[in-house]
């Protein structure tokens, strides 16, 4: 049985269906991705699956359990990060006390001013190894707005690390990085793959094709295509589009 199921999913704003009849299905262990162009639905198919929208119709299960309509923060609870396509930082705070917020231990204690989260060292401690999983070990007393750019994004996946998931969602990552930048997060994602289940939309096939054990197409809202990578570089569709010429 899949980790994550979503079945018959509907969603429309206003009069625009956005999605319709979605059904994805996310394995244990491995890396699952969802390709397809701008305006597809695929943002829109992450929020409906980690709760931020309730789908019209449809269901969502993970880990065995009905989470359709469920509040984000339960969600959350149950398991499931994410990372959102348009970064999400506190550009004013270091690369630590970023993910040290994350924390869960940290986000049940609630938001106290009088509280010195500096002086709490295990959180640090663990904030710590958060950041040196993603590769940012000697940056922890950086503020984020200092950082650059790929690090920017390496500290938004050890925000969505720092819950501890099973299952970790990442819209984009390779929005805005260069070449060096893209190799380097291909190789942080490779490590993680090993540890957790992951799901990636993104526009660069090369990486994504890469990464993934299987991929899905959304297209207008619907999945038009889904197979391992070799199998989706022969279909038709993917191969007339420009999706193809890139993977
Ligand atoms: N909250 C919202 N209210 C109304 N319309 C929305 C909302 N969110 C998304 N849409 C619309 O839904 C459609 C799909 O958008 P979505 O962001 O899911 O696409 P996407 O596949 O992630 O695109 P991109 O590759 O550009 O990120 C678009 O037409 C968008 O304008
Ligand atoms: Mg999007």
């Amino acid at each position: 049985m899949a980790l994550f199921e979503a079945s018959h999913l509907h969603k429309r704003f206003g009069d625009q269906v956005v999605l319709q009849d979605v059904s994805l299905a996310f394995d244990e262990g491995r890396l699952s991705g969802l390709m397809g162009p701008n305006g597809a639905g695929k943002t829109t198919c992450f929020n409906v699956l980690t709760g931020r929208f309730k789908p019209d119709r449809g269901s969502v299960r993970f880990a065995g359990q009905d989470i359709t309509g469920m509040a984000p923060r339960r969600i959350a609870g149950l398991g499931l990060s994410r990372s959102f396509q348009i970064m999400n930082l506190f550009n004013d705070d270091s690369a630590l006390a970023n993910v040290r917020i994350a924390l869960p231990h940290v986000r049940r204690q609630g938001f106290n001013p009088w509280r010195d989260l500096g002086a709490d060292s295990t959180a640090n401690e663990q904030a710590a190894a958060v950041l040196a999983r993603v590769g940012l070990a000697g940056k922890e007393h950086v503020l984020a707005k200092s950082l650059s750019y790929g690090e920017r994004r390496a500290l938004e996946i050890a925000v969505a690390l720092a819950a501890e998931p099973r299952l970790l969602f990442l819209d984009e990552p390779t929005a805005g990085l260069g070449a060096d930048g893209t190799d380097r997060l291909a190789d942080l994602v490779g490590e993680l793959k090993r540890q957790l289940t992951i799901v990636i939309i993104e526009h660069d096939m090369r990486f994504l094709f890469r990464l993934a054990d299987t991929v899905s197409v959304i297209h207008w809202g619907q999945v038009i295509a889904a197979g391992t990578p070799a199998q989706l570089r022969e279909n038709p569709w993917v191969q007339r589009s420009n999706i193809g010429a890139l993977a």
